[in-house]
């Protein structure tokens, strides 16, 4: 296996679950360093290694190749009981982590309190249907400066003094009736989890900015996508981090000019867990059928996806957000059978205009009715397909289509879980990487 010496990014380019984990896992045993730079175990894909299911949720992809370092950046908040789990099961299945392994030291540790906030939240009337791990409330302390670092667990001195700062406000909130350990506990037990990771903790900016000086590849993994970025995505029911382009720059310390290719990721049609704008849903037996096929449940929740068409209007946004270079589009062969495909083209909002922009306010995203656009669908199956030539005239039209309504080409195409299932287009940016 010939590393490559590029530096490459993968995005979501809608709400997650794209398929982001099939990509990366394909790629990292190429590239000398792979790096999260955003979200915790909110995020989650399952890599199936020697017929054996291995869930990652905080821990970079790239674990499972031996030549590969990883680096957890600043930007990601961690939850380290769910860490430590993670190691240990890799140590178990054989994928021992020891000296290619970095933790940023100003990446924010979540505590059982900001889990607790999240779940009383989403016991009430904001309730946006999270993950609940503590993802918001983690980074909320860390934009209202009471978050925990990383770092700080090398000074154990001053940590009860510092989380506490957060947990006598989490404790208002919650109220008498809030069950929350005591902050001594709190404290007590987060140094002895963090003690086995001490060693690992260091400068991870100052490590990838070495590491990109000296010609070494860097694989950056997107977690969550566009759609559910704070800024970019579907406001307020997104996530608490940058999951686009900006947060790759935030989240690492590393400046625009190390990134050298961008690989957006879509599936062929539409996703999303919890709550929140989705025009392109499909309510009926067609969307329980791309469930069912697609078995569509999250990884980390287990809970049943919304499913619906292509969406190119969120899509294309995210491309143009991200500057993607080409698209991954994933599970194309989910969509085999139907007579007859659909991609949303535009939406109409509450006047009957029709706009290819998003809505920046939950109240306008209400009135929104998509305009749908239907295809032939294509009867010969397309699962495995590794050669363009063979996939049938009505896909390529579907396909092309899709690549034209989101202004980006397409660099890979998925046609199945497995590693060999789909194909690389010929001459792109990718071709050197997979090839
Ligand atoms: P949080 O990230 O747990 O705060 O959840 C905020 C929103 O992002 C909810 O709608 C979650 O379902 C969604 N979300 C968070 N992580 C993922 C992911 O990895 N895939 C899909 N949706 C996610």
């Amino acid at each position: 296996m010939t590393l490559v010496a590029t530096n490459l990014a993968i995005l979501g380019l809608q709400w997650g679950d794209e398929g982001k984990g099939k990509l990366v896992d394909l790629l990292s045993a190429r590239f000398q360093n792979v790096t999260r730079f955003q979200g915790g175990n909110n995020a989650g894909h399952t890599v199936v290694v020697d017929g054996q299911s291995i869930a990652l949720h905080q821990v970079p992809s790239g674990a499972l190749h031996a030549g590969c370092f990883l680096v957890v950046g600043s930007g990601v908040v961690l939850n380290l009981e769910v860490f430590l789990k993670e190691l240990e099961n890799l140590r178990t299945r054989g994928f021992d982590l020891t000296g290619r392994l970095l933790l940023s030291d100003k990446a924010h540790i979540i505590l059982p309190h900001h889990i607790a906030l999240d779940q009383w939240r989403e016991g009430g009337a904001n309730k946006i249907g999270t993950t609940g791990r503590g993802i918001g409330p983690a980074y909320e302390m860390k934009a209202s400066r009471m978050g925990i670092r990383m770092g700080d667990l090398l000074h154990p001195e001053v940590l009860a003094e510092r989380i506490q700062l957060g947990y006598e406000e989490v404790k208002i909130l919650l109220g008498p009736t809030g069950t929350l350990a005591s902050l001594e506990t709190i404290t007590a037990n987060l140094i002895e989890l963090a003690k086995p990771l001490l060693p690992l903790i260091g400068n991870s900016q100052d490590y990838l900015f070495q590491a990109w000086r000296k010609g070494e590849s860097i694989l950056f993994e997107g977690a969550q996508a566009t759609l559910l970025d704070i800024d970019h995505g579907t406001y307020p029911f997104v996530t608490s981090s940058n999951c686009s382009i900006g947060g790759l720059f935030t989240g690492t310390g590393l400046p625009p000019k190390a990134l050298d290719h961008i690989l957006g990721v879509a599936k062929a049609y539409t996703t999303r867990v919890g709550a929140g704008p989705m025009p392109s849903e499909l309510l009926d037996a067609t969307g329980e059928e791309l469930r069912k096929v697609g078995r569509e449940f999250g990884t980390t929740t287990g809970r049943p996806r919304r499913c619906g068409w292509f969406d190119a209007v969120i899509t294309r946004h995210a491309c143009r957000t991200n500057g993607a270079d080409g698209l991954g589009i994933m599970k194309l062969d989910v969509m085999d059978g139907f007579p007859e495909v659909g991609m949303v083209v535009g939406y109409r909002d509450g006047n009957g205009g029709v706009t290819s922009l998003l809505p920046a306010c939950a109240a306008d995203w209400a009135e929104v009715q998509p305009v749908v656009k239907m295809y032939k669908g294509w009867s010969a199956p397309t699962r495995g397909i590794t050669d363009p030539k063979d996939l049938p005239a009505e896909a390529r039209t579907y396909l092309a289509a899709l690549c034209d309504a989101v202004e980006t080409p397409m660099a890979y195409l998925s046609t199945g879980p497995d590693r060999n299932e789909g194909y690389v287009t010929p001459g792109c940016f990718l071709e050197p990487l997979l090839g």
